[in-house]
């Protein structure tokens, strides 16, 4: 549990990481940190945002700015929403109430975790404001089915349906923890029932084992069809990488598209998002907004992903680190920082609106080897 020290003088995402790893406890810091097998892809994720440079504009007038955008009908302050990451509570006492007071006081739409401490309705009496719902597939339909309504009747806008994780990428680092949630937190969306723990006494990760028990390993395109047979929220599907499953994704009626590989947790070697952003933008065709998460831990970063065609990216660990550091606050304080970095990347780049970054502002960079042959 987080002891929460006073992060004020954190300057970046990386030092609000630094502090929440002074505060967490060593298997709550791994489990959010960590990544699948070798952690490729986790690492991938931030370098592939390096290799890109900003072609800035001069002589812009700056004088009317605004970052603000509106997705799936909500209007949001920034193109920067909260993802759906687990257990909150063990960066804060409050859990996903923190966060969701968070997105309220930024303006922007929270994504609420199956794997939440809190549940659906005490996440959404915490705070006004848009949010959405993350659905894991359980195996029990009744299961997956309730969740669905739950969040329809409390008013969440929209499901984030994951589709990376029929099963859990193996984290190395929870299997050595054999991660387990401390006694005060649950699984706060089936408090009282028998979903509500991680089981404790397996030789392993006990998320692993749970996701492994209980999740539907036959996640396919028949389950999108029949959530929207069950559900008029908006669906937005969460882990495609590939242009091909992103147009076979708006022909089965989705809402949105979020190029995720689930913050290098799932398969390692998966490409970093942003590599794939532009073949998947092209195929999408501006049917349906396309979104972006993993590796975002810049302005500069959400800029780049604005310039490749995303419409809003996802922050997850981002705010882990805020959580960890000072809770609500700390949550409040990351976003903040994320938008001033993505409006003083805009101001310097030219860019008055989301509309002005194109795609030619951003470049591949060459490598050293390839320059010598200019
Ligand atoms: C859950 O979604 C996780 O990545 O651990």
């Amino acid at each position: 549990m987080s002891q929460n020290t006073v992060a004020t003088d954190c300057l970046n995402v990386r030092e609000y990481e630094a502090r929440a790893k002074t505060n967490l406890a060593e298997m709550a810091y791994d489990y959010y940190a960590g990544g699948s097998w070798d952690e490729i892809t986790l690492r991938e994720n931030c370098t592939a945002f390096e290799r890109l440079a900003i072609m800035p504009h001069m002589l812009v007038d700056l004088t009317e700015f605004d970052m603000s955008t509106e997705i799936l009908g909500e209007k949001i302050s920034m193109p920067i929403i909260i993802a759906p990451t687990a257990f909150h509570g063990l960066a804060t006492p409050e859990g996903e109430k923190a966060t969701a007071r968070a997105a309220y006081r930024a303006q922007t739409i929270m994504t609420l975790s199956t794997l939440a401490n809190f549940s659906i309705e005490e996440v959404q009496a915490a705070a006004p404001g848009p949010k959405w719902f993350q659905l894991y597939v359980y195996k029990d339909r009744e299961v997956t089915k309730d969740l669905v309504q739950r969040a329809e009747a409390e008013g969440y806008k929209a499901l984030v349906l994951t589709v990376d994780s029929p099963l859990l990428g193996r984290r190395e680092k929870d299997v050595r923890n054999r991660f387990r949630l401390p006694d005060n937190c649950q699984l706060g969306h089936f408090v009282g029932g028998k979903l509500a723990n991680l089981p404790k006494d397996v030789e392993d990760s006990g998320l692993a084992h749970y996701i492994a028990s209980l999740y539907d390993v036959s996640l396919s395109w028949k389950h999108v069809e029949w959530l929207s047979e069950i559900t008029k929220l908006p669906i937005l599907l969460k882990g495609i990488l590939r242009a091909d499953d992103a147009a076979l994704g708006v022909k089965n009626g989705a809402a949105g598209i979020i190029v995720s590989n689930h913050g290098g947790r799932q398969l390692d070697s998966a490409p970093s998002t942003i590599s794939v952003l532009s073949e998947i933008v092209e195929a999408v065709d501006d049917r349906v907004p396309v979104l972006i998460d993993s590796g975002i831990r810049r302005g500069t970063d959400v800029f780049k992903a604005i310039a490749l065609g995303a419409k809003a990216v996802l922050t997850g660990r981002p705010v882990l680190w805020g959580l960890a550091s000072d809770g609500e606050n700390g949550a409040v304080e990351v976003l903040e920082l994320l938008r001033s970095e993505l409006k003083l990347t805009m101001q310097l780049s030219g860019c008055p609106k989301l509309k002005s970054i194109t795609p030619d502002m951003v470049r591949q960079k060459k490598p050293f080897w390839a320059l010598a042959k200019d």
